[in-house]
């Protein structure tokens, strides 16, 4: 039998294993069944149907096709069939050859190397559904490591748990940012792009694969942190330990920075946009808080063996890659989910009209979480007929959608509102020539104002002779619903 070769890439490979992991452990028939299913649903579109329920369970429980047939009466022929059919769509999902002879045994091995497998997931904070798979520690959690003269420490109490069953693509991604931070030491790198693109879900799922690889591991997100003196002064603490308290000095900062080189941090910062000014371009730090500036070039600049990530809607100047090879630097701008992705997103609600699930990704731009609020619409709204909203004349904007874009539109400047508005009014892509001669906004106004646009990922760039703009096509139908009469 011809088996496709699966996994492609290491990525694929751990997010396989950890997939296999929970769905694997201790499973009774039903889940058995479940397994199959999603198996069955992935690779041809179809839900398992009564017989072939019928062949896995009797299969599973040791039975002969004929003994199966008799229970079910049907012809032993048919039931070969079925049979057939299953094995060979589990050999291609699974990679191996699998058949009825070895069916169970080949599930139960799996099972085993997948619990041998547990270690990538120790110390994460993985809650797998209802089955908790294994005990996972609560968190913080501190522990010797083998050299006695570290301590790991992991603090992701409020990173968010990721059910990696649920988490489609990205294995590009995941291998771009394993080769900056594993291999390229790369030591300030930022994760950018849209609200819920899946900035955040990216991250959390490298640590729960690479968590072994770092002596203190700890999450952070802006919506709660304020200063950069009660950052540094938690952080410090909980590097080393100490309990006492920490005088906030200036030597604070060298203290940070020398604890990132004897120890190997991965510090994650989340919403960092939430530290940049309103109404202002993008990624300009509030008066308060200019000092992370500084301490963002330190972690850049100094020596050290740690990571600092920085998740942001907003570019700042520093998160900028510098072009050049091994500059410890980078970032990581990430676009929607490729097409296989989205449409296993669209699958999980269970929608009509399989024919127009690639429409529809594309029309969400592959954005996570706009399908999620799109295929609940649809749910709520068309009773499960893709087509039903296709068929609508405009894009729809949900509620939730509207209130994500109303976020954006208000932190923009008065310069990038004016350019908006502009542009959606305008059916064709615009160049910076086709702004001067209808904005009252000078030149300096109109290209700074453009950058300051790209920097939220709201502009499209089409690459001609002529430079020309476009709107990402969700928020400009969102301008001209909701923003335009006013
Ligand atoms: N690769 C993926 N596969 C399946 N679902 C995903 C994936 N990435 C993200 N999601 C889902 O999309 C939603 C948004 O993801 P996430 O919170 O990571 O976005 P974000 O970019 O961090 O957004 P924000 O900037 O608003 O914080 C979440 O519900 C998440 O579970
Ligand atoms: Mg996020």
């Amino acid at each position: 039998m011809n088996v496709g070769k699966y996994p492609k890439t290491s990525y694929e490979n751990e997010l396989k294993w950890l997939k296999l992991l929970l769905e694997l452990n201790s499973m009774t028939i039903t889940e058995i069944l479940q397994f199959a299913d999603r198996l069955v649903f992935a690779h041809r579109g179809k839900h398992l149907d009564d017989i072939q329920e019928t062949v896995i369970k009797g299969v599973w429980q040791g039975k002969t096709y004929e003994n199966i047939a008799q229970e079910c009466n049907r012809s032993e022929s048919r039931i070969r069939d079925v049979g057939y059919q299953l094995w060979k769509t589990f050999s291609e999902s699974l990679g191996e050859e699998i058949n009825k002879s070895n069916f169970r045994s080949t599930i139960e091995r799996l099972q085993t190397e997948a619990k041998s497998r547990q270690n990538i997931c120790v110390g994460t904070n993985h809650n797998f559904g209802s089955q908790n798979l294994y005990q996972y520690q609560k968190y913080p959690q501190y522990s010797q490591s083998k050299d006695t003269t570290k301590i790991t420490f992991q603090d992701l109490s409020i990173a968010p748990t990721i059910n990696p069953a649920y988490f489609y693509g990205r294995t590009k991604e995941l291998e771009i940012i394993s080769n900056y931070i594993l291999h390229q030491k790369t030591r300030l790198m930022s994760v950018l792009g849209l609200s819920g693109i899946g900035k955040t879900t990216l991250v959390k799922i490298f640590i729960d694969l690479n968590i072994q690889q770092f002596d203190v591991v700890i999450w952070r997100n802006f919506k709660l942190v304020k200063s950069l003196n009660s950052l540094m002064t938690e952080l410090l603490k909980k590097i080393t330990l100490q309990n006492q308290n920490i005088l906030i000095s200036d030597e604070q900062f060298t203290q940070f920075l020398d604890l990132l080189s004897r120890q190997k941090c991965l510090i994650v910062l989340d919403d960092v946009q939430n530290i940049f000014i309103s109404r202002k371009f993008a990624g300009q730090y509030q008066t308060q808080h200019t000092e992370y500036q500084n301490l963002f070039q330190a972690i850049a600049q100094t020596e050290h063996q740690s990571c600092v990530i920085l998740i942001s809607q907003e570019k700042a100047q520093e998160m900028t890659a510098l072009d050049r090879e091994l500059y410890p630097i980078q970032c990581l701008e990430l676009e929607g989910l490729d097409n296989s992705a989205g449409i296993e997103i669209i699958q999980e609600y269970k929608l009509q009209d399989r024919d127009y699930w690639l429409k529809l990704n594309n029309m969400y731009l592959g954005n996570p979480l706009y399908l999620q609020y799109i295929c609940t619409l649809i749910k709520d709204i068309f009773q499960d007929l893709v087509s039903q909203l296709i068929a609508e004349e405009n894009l729809i904007i949900t509620e939730e959608m509207k209130l994500l874009f109303d976020t954006l539109y208000q932190r923009m400047s008065e310069i990038e509102k004016q350019i908006v508005l502009k542009i959606s009014k305008c059916d064709e892509n615009i160049s910076i020539e086709d702004l001067k001669k209808s904005c009252s906004l000078s030149s300096i106004d109109i290209i700074n104002g453009l950058q300051s646009l790209k920097r939220r990922y709201l502009l499209n760039q089409i690459k001609t002779n002529n430079t020309l703009f476009s709107l990402s096509p969700l928020f400009k139908e969102y301008i001209k619903n909701f923003q335009m009469q006013n």
